[in-house]
Parts: C-alpha cells; structure tokens; sequence
C-alpha cells in the first residue's frame, strides 16, 4: 500500500515523516484526478505544493545548520523541481490539457485533462521524488546524522 516503502527512507524522523506524507499527497490528487473532479484536483495539488514548499525549507534548514557542502546543488535541485510543478500547476488551470476538445469545459475535455495531469505526474513528480529522495536526500541525512553525531546537538 502506498508509494512509499523503506527504500525511500533516509534515517532522518523528520525527512522521512515528511516525504511519506508528500507520498501520499501526490497519491491522493491522482486518486482524485481519476475522479474526474477539476476543483477538487485543483485544491490538492495546490496543498501538495505547499506542503513541498515547507518541507523543502525544512531541509535547507538542515543544510545551512551543519554546513552541507553540496548545498547549492540541492537548493537547485528543489528549485528546479518547483519550477516544473508551477508549469504542471499553471497547464492544468489554464486548461492547456484540453487536447484539442471543443471549446467550454465539458466532460470530455476535463477527463482528458486530468487523465493528463495523472500521467503527467507520474511522468514528472513521481520520477523526481524517487530520484532525489533516495539520492539527494539520503546523502543529506548522511551528512546531517554525522554533523550532529560530531557536534553534540541532538537533533
Ligand atoms: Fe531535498
Ligand atoms: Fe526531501
């Protein structure tokens, strides 16, 4: 059940509470998006992408308090991921997955926007979490459980 399992995890409580949730976040507006409810898939993924904001902040906390040397490069990863997810976020408000439908937004139009979107997100968000959580934020954890380790601070 769900799309996280134990090889996403990274060994920091906070990280690791926070992407299980991102998880099932990103699970439940493709649920929702099956559902074929444009508002409702709408709401979600604007409280998904908060939540990524706040979580993304959480780990550059970390980085900043322990001096992680591949700072920049993380910070540009997560930049690089919001720029993609605003993109996802604009197309799917501004109609750009009509797919050619008649104009108004019936039915059709709107399943094919969101069968869209599933996929898209799978295609982008999904691949990316996978690939940085267990790379990008792995080593972080790495480097924050040693800094802490070597520095006396209980984390
Ligand atoms: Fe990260
Ligand atoms: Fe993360």
């Amino acid at each position: 059940m769900g799309l996280w399992n134990e090889t996403f995890a990274t060994g920091n409580e906070t990280v690791d509470a926070d992407h299980k949730e991102i998880f099932e976040l990103v699970e439940q507006v493709m649920s929702t998006s099956f559902k074929n409810k444009k508002e409702k898939v709408k709401t979600s993924i604007e409280f998904l992408a908060d939540y990524v904001v706040r979580h993304f902040a959480t780990e550059e906390g970390l980085m900043d308090e322990s001096d992680y040397p591949h700072t920049e490069t993380h910070k540009k990863e997560h930049a690089d991921f919001l720029k993609v997810a605003t993109k996802l976020h604009e197309d799917f408000v501004n109609d750009n997955y009509a797919l050619g439908e008649e104009e108004g937004k019936g039915e059709i139009e709107t399943e094919a926007q969101v069968l869209h979107l599933s996929l898209e997100i799978n295609k982008t968000v999904v691949a990316w979490l996978t690939k940085h959580v267990m790379g990008s934020d792995r080593a972080l954890a790495d480097h924050y459980k040693k800094w802490v380790a070597e520095n006396g601070v209980n984390a």
